[in-house]
C-alpha cells in the first residue's frame, strides 16, 4: 500500500539527502569502533585494508540500496515485494526491519552514555582523572547505575522520536543540515588541538605507518565487517533513505559523496585520537574502552582538556543521534508504507517498543550483568545477532538480488535515468556479481566460527 508524500516524505534537496545519508553512516562505528580496531590491528596497515573493503564491497552495495529505494519509493519490505512480487526475497526486507529494530535498541543505550558524558564534561565530573584506570573505574560505575542509565537512554530515545515524527524533510533533513556541518567543524577543532600537543607526531606515525606484521586473515574480516556497519549497509536503512529521493538526482555521485564522507570522518577521528593518546603516553591498543576510559584520562591531562572533552562527547552524541534517527525512520517507514499507519502513530509506537526492548541492554552492565544468553549479556547478544549476522547476510543477499535476480540491467536503467556519468558501471557490475557476495559470504561464515 503506497501512502501519500506527506506521510512518507521526501528530501527537499540533494545536499539534504547526502547529509542525512552521511548522518546515518557516520556514527559510533566511525568514532568509537574504528579507532580502537585500528589501534589493535596494526594502525596504517588496517586502514589500508579497510579502504579496499570500502571500495570493493561498501561502494557497490550502497549504490544498490539507493537504487532499490529510488526505483520503488518504498521501505525495504515493500521494495523487495514490488521488484519480485510473490517471491521469498521479501524476507530480506523483513530482516532489515528486524535488524533496524535490534540495532536501535542497544544503539539508544550507548547514545544515552554519550549524552551523559557531555553533561559530565560540562559539569567537570570527568576531567580530573590521574590515569586511564581511574577513568575506567568511573565509567564502570556509571554504566552500572540503573537510574542514570535509564534516564539518559530515555532522553536520547525521546529526542530521536521528536525529530523523526516531524518527517523526512521537516525533521531528519533539517536536523542533519545543522548537525553534520557542526560535526565536521568540531572534528577540525579537535584535530588542531590534538596535532599541536608535544609528542603528537608519534601518534601520527603509528596511525599512518603500516605495520603489516599485524595483519592476518582475521584482520581482513574485521575490516570488512567494520565497512558494513560504518556505511549503514545490509539492513535497508539506505533503501529507505533512497526511497525519498527524487528521480532527478544523480545516484552515482550521491553514493560517492556519502562513502567519501563516512571514510573521511573515520580517518579524521584517527587523526584526533592517536596523536592525543601518544602525546599523553597512553596505550592505543586498549580496545573498546578507548573512548570512555582512555580519552577522559587524556583530556584530564591536556591543556584546555575540559573544552576538548565537551566538544568530543558532543561530537560523539551528534554522530550517534543522526544514525539513530535513520534506524528509527527505517523501522517506522515499514509501518507507514505497508500498514498505512499515520507517521505519528508509526514513530511513537515503534520508538516506544524499541526503547522498552533496549532497557535490558542498558542494564547489561549493572543489574543484569550476570544474566547471560549463550555466554553473552543481553546487550552483546542483540549486538552480535544484528551486527555480525543480520547485516552481512542482508548485504550479501542485496548484492545477489541486484546482481542476479532483479538484474544489473534493470538497476542500471534506474541509475542512469537522468545521467550519462556512470563511468564505473562495469566495475560496479563485476564487484556486485562476483566480489561482494563471495567476500561477504566469507565474513559471514567466519562469524559462525569463533575466532579462538
Ligand atoms: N553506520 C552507523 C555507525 O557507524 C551504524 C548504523 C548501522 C546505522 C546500520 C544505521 C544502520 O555507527
Amino acid at each position: 500500500m503506497q501512502t501519500d508524500d506527506k506521510q512518507r516524505g521526501f528530501w527537499a534537496s540533494r545536499l539534504g539527502f547526502i547529509l542525512a545519508a552521511s548522518g546515518s553512516a557516520v556514527g559510533l562505528g566511525n568514532i568509537w569502533k574504528f579507532p580502537y580496531i585500528t589501534g589493535e590491528n596494526g594502525g596504517g596497515a588496517f586502514v589500508l585494508i579497510y579502504l579496499v573493503c570500502i571500495c570493493v564491497v561498501g561502494l557497490p552495495i550502497m549504490l544498490c540500496e539507493f537504487t532499490i529505494g529510488r526505483r520503488t519509493h518504498l521501505n525495504p519490505v515493500g521494495a523487495f515485494n514490488a521488484l519480485k512480487p510473490g517471491t521469498p526475497w521479501v524476507a530480506v526486507g523483513y530482516m532489515g526491519v528486524l535488524a533496524g529494530f535490534l540495532i536501535l535498541s542497544f544503539y539508544g543505550v550507548v547514545g544515552g552514555w554519550t549524552l551523559a558524558y557531555v553533561v559530565k564534561s560540562l559539569t567537570h565530573v570527568v576531567d580530573h582523572f590521574a590515569s586511564s584506570a581511574e577513568a575506567g573505574a568511573f565509567f564502570g560505575a556509571f554504566i552500572a547505575n540503573t537510574g542514570e542509565i535509564l534516564m539518559y537512554h530515555t532522553i536520547f530515545m525521546m529526542l530521536c522520536m521528536a525529530i523523526v515524527i516531524k518527517g523526512v524533510h521537516g525533521g531528519i533533513e533539517r536536523a542533519c543540515d545543522i548537525l553534520m556541518p557542526t560535526l565536521v567543524i568540531m572534528l577540525m577543532l579537535l584535530m588542531i588541538r590534538s596535532l599541536t600537543l608535544p609528542g603528537a607526531i608519534e601518534g601520527v606515525k603509528f596511525y599512518l605507518y603500516p605495520d603489516f606484521s599485524k595483519i592476518s586473515g582475521q584482520t581482513v574480516l574485521l575490516a570488512m565487517g567494520q565497512a558494513f556497519f560504518s556505511l549503514s549497509l545490509g539492513m535497508g536503512c539506505l533503501i529507505t533513505y533512497g526511497s525519498y529521493l527524487s528521480s532527478k538526482e544523480n545516484l552515482t555521485s550521491c553514493t560517492l559523496y556519502v562513502v567519501m564522507f563516512d571514510t573521511f570522518i573515520a580517518l579524521l577521528v584517527g587523526m584526533v585520537i592517536f596523536p592525543a593518546v601518544f602525546a599523553m603516553g597512553l596505550e592505543p591498543e586498549s580496545g573498546p574502552s578507548l573512548v570512555f576510559n582512555v580519552l577522559p584520562a587524556v583530556f584530564s591531562s591536556m591543556p584546555f582538556g575540559t573544552v576538548v572533552s565537551v566538544i568530543f562527547f558532543a561530537l560523539l552524541a551528534i554522530a550517534a543521534f543522526t544514525s539513530a534517527i535513520s534506524l528509527l525512520e527505517s523501522v517506522s517507514a515499514y509501518f507507514i508504507d505497508q500498514k498505512g499507519w499515520p507517521r505519528n502513530k508509526a514513530v511513537i509506537t515503534t520508538g516506544i517498543i524499541i526503547y522498552l526492548f533496549g532497557i535490558p541492554s542498558g542494564l547489561s552492565f549493572g543489574l543484569m550483568k550476570d544474566v547471560t544468553f549463550f555466554g553473552m549479556t543481553f546487550f552483546d547478544l542483540v549486538d552480535t545477532i544484528s551486527s555480525n549476522y543480520l547485516l552481512p547476510l542482508g548485504g550479501m543477499l542485496t548484492a545477489i538480488f541486484v546482481g542476479w535476480i532483479w538484474g544489473t540491467k534493470e538497476a542500471h536503467r534506474e541509475i542512469e535515468r537522468h545521467e550519462t556519468t556512470f563511468h564505473w558501471a562495469r566495475y560496479w557490475e563485476f564487484a556486485l556479481k562476483y566480489i561482494s557476495p563471495v567476500a561477504v559470504a566469507i565474513v559471514f561464515i567466519t562469524h559462525f566460527i569463533p575466532a579462538d
